[in-house]
């Protein structure tokens, strides 16, 4: 809209023009009225004296009545044009001698009697003759010629106001646009380049000639070079603190008291991909939407001035869920509140806690496990030792059972025949095999915990591996988790010509072993009554086979599949669908990660309600930095159609 603001030449102007109109007014009717009573005083006088005058000049021509001779008297005196009526009358007959009354058009015409109009003014006189009164004289005048004059006179006076007027103001926008505007504008346009760029002031103008002018010049020059000064000082703050914002790792959120953005980082721009435009002035949880639940905290924070911490809470940065410690710190400035916003995406660090925390665990259990190894073998040696004793002390062929046979006075053919009918050698070989399968266990639970290169990598059988972790699965079922390795059939494919892979063992040995115990606990959710002869037996099936420079390894059960939205989200940290206490969602993203970042693998899931689920795993045969992720994450690491 354009600026609607007067001028200072057109204020002082106006201002003029009316105080000078004012006046002007003013003194022209106080002149009008004065000139109107002269006028009006003159017009009475004259009335008086032409009444006088005529009365002396009728007075013989009445007597002898030579009326004609009064008529062309009274016609002269009508020559006067403020003259409007003048009439004779007898006095003794009241007669009217003689008349001359003006008509519309202001000429004199005779008339049998005058109308006495009150706008005129009359003057009566007697016409005597030798001191004898013989007739009455009558004159009237009007002040319209007057008026007439005096409107001409008045409109004289309103057109030399207007030309002066005119002549002033006209004088006075030189004179103000010299002294005053110009100098004004050159110092208006100095000030307003502090404002547009205060890198490059604009000149300074030079002085005026006005001392008033010339004080403000200077007064408006100081407080440009100071603003200029300030502004450059404010602007060199603002830039550090810019760069010191943008040089965080950190999403760093400016925000003020009702929560809308103030300032955002690179980071914040990095991560989230908005710019500056799309968020400044926006409320944060339009810029951020999955932090709705933590405004409440966060505005809370504000409220009574005190730092807030949310650790570990869920977060959708770029359109991925991540985990994030946000922290808001609270600012009192100038009676204003504001707060920093900090987001710092912990998601890697979540989970290099989670796999260290595993790992401490594996590592404790190895250190457990072995020794609980050392005291198991002593005892399960005695055990087997003194089977294997007895299953040769009754065997019938040999030489020294049957010398002590005959020396205790019994035939061992009848022992060894009642032995058998009492099943004695079958419950021998049973508790046999039983403690070899003890010592297998305890030494398969050495070799998981103790591999020889636990700590790096080194070439491992996958066939192997998978063999172990099978056998410790077995043993790892749970009444209470009501999942159990000795109901389900494991297919074992495994192909033959599979290279050993460069791998942590202990780390593809927990992926397996997670990937067998959600495969299991899946199992034992199918409902009871599902159970039945057309229902396939519960199954895992474990492949092992080369693609490429990838050796595969897939784990797939007959169990209830997932749901879309459940599949999506089951590499999420802390993602669960188990109650409390029985899963703490961290299985399958601490498999993850050792997959993707330990071994440059990839891990993907393909699955449908009621299909099962297969974890595919991928891992290079010899992974090193001259190729990196050449088995690495496929674009849908999820199927779920
Ligand atoms: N084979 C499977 N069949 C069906 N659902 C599965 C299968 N494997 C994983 N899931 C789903 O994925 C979720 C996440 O698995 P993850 O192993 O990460 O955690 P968890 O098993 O719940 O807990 P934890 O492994 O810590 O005990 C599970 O809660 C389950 O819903
Ligand atoms: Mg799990």
């Amino acid at each position: 809209m354009a600026n609607r603001k007067r001028t200072v030449a057109s204020a002082i102007s106006l201002a003029l023009i009316t105080v000078t109109t004012l006046v002007l007014t003013v003194f022209g009717c106080a002149e009008y009225y004065r000139q109107y009573a002269n006028s009006y005083n003159r017009l009475k006088t004259q009335l008086l004296v032409s009444t006088e005058q005529l009365s002396l000049s009728l007075a013989l021509p009445i007597w002898n009545f030579q009326y004609e001779q009064a008529e062309k008297l009274i016609e002269s005196q009508m020559l006067d044009r403020d003259v409007a009526a003048v009439q004779v009358t007898d006095l003794l007959t009241g007669r009217v001698l003689a008349t001359r009354v003006r008509d519309d058009a202001w000429l004199p015409r005779p008339a049998q009697d005058v109308d006495d109009d009150p706008e005129l003014l009359r003057q009566r006189g007697g016409v005597f003759y030798n001191s004898r009164h013989i007739a009455i004289l009558d004159v009237w005048m009007s002040p319209r010629f007057v008026r007439q004059a005096l409107r001409e006179h008045l409109l004289y006076m309103i057109v030399q106001i207007l030309v002066l007027n005119l002549a002033i103001v006209g004088l006075l926008w030189i004179v103000l646009n010299r002294a005053i505007v110009r100098p004004l504008k050159r110092v208006e346009l100095h000030a307003a380049g502090v404002v547009d760029d205060a890198a490059q002031p604009s000149p300074l103008p030079p002085q005026p000639e006005l001392l008033e002018l010339d004080s403000l010049q200077s007064s408006i020059n100081r407080m440009v070079s100071y603003l200029q000064n300030r502004i450059g000082e404010a602007r060199l703050a603002g830039d550090r603190i810019t760069s010191i914002m943008d040089a965080m790792p950190s999403l760093m959120i400016g925000i003020d008291g009702n929560a809308r953005i103030t300032h955002w980082n690179h980071a914040a721009r990095e991560r989230t991909g908005l710019d500056d435009p799309q968020v400044l002035g926006k409320p944060l949880v339009e810029a951020l939407p999955g932090f709705v639940p933590y405004m409440e905290p966060l505005l809370g924070a504000l409220e009574r001035l005190e730092p807030a911490t949310l650790p570990g809470v869920s977060c959708t940065l770029g359109g991925e869920t991540r985990h994030c410690d946000v922290m808001a710190f609270p600012v009192l400035h100038q009676g204003g509140r504001w707060a920093v916003v900090r987001v710092d995406d912990v998601t890697d660090r979540l989970r290099m806690d989670q796999l260290i925390i595993q790992t401490e665990k594996m590592m404790s259990l190895g250190g457990l496990a072995a020794g609980m190894a050392h005291e198991i073998n002593n005892p399960l040696a005695g055990i087997l030792q003194n089977v294997q004793n007895v299953q040769r002390r009754i065997q019938p062929d040999l030489p020294g059972n049957q010398a002590a046979a005959r020396e205790a006075g019994v035939e061992l053919e009848r022992v060894g025949d009642y032995l058998e009918r009492r099943g004695i050698p079958e419950f021998l070989r049973d508790i046999r095999y039983s403690g070899e399968r003890a010592a297998r266990i305890v030494q398969n639970m050495l070799s998981f915990t103790r591999s020889t290169c636990s700590q790096g990598k080194c070439p491992v059988r996958l066939d192997e591996l998978a063999d172990r972790v099978l056998t410790i699965a077995a043993t790892d079922y749970n009444l209470k988790k009501k999942y159990d390795f000795r109901h389900i059939s494991i297919v074992r494919d495994y192909a033959p010509d599979l290279p050993p892979v460069t791998c942590s063992p202990m780390e593809i040995e927990q992926v397996l072993l997670n990937l067998l115990r959600n495969a299991a606990q899946a199992l034992a959710q199918r409902p009871e009554g599902e159970a039945g002869a057309d229902t396939p037996e519960p199954t895992i099936r474990i492949r092992l086979f080369r693609d490429g420079d990838c050796a595969v390894m897939e784990v797939s059960d007959n169990g209830p599949g997932m749901e879309k939205e459940v599949g999506r989200r089951v590499f999420e940290p802390f993602f669960t669908t188990k109650s409390p206490g029985e899963g703490t969602g961290l299985g399958l993203s601490v498999s993850y990660f050792i997959i993707t970042r330990n071994h440059q693998g990839s891990i993907s899931l393909d699955t449908a309600p009621g299909r099962g689920a297969v974890f595919t795993v991928r891992l290079p045969l010899a992974p090193g930095p001259e190729a990196p992720g050449q088995c690495g994450i496929p674009d849908t690491p999820v199927s779920t159609d």
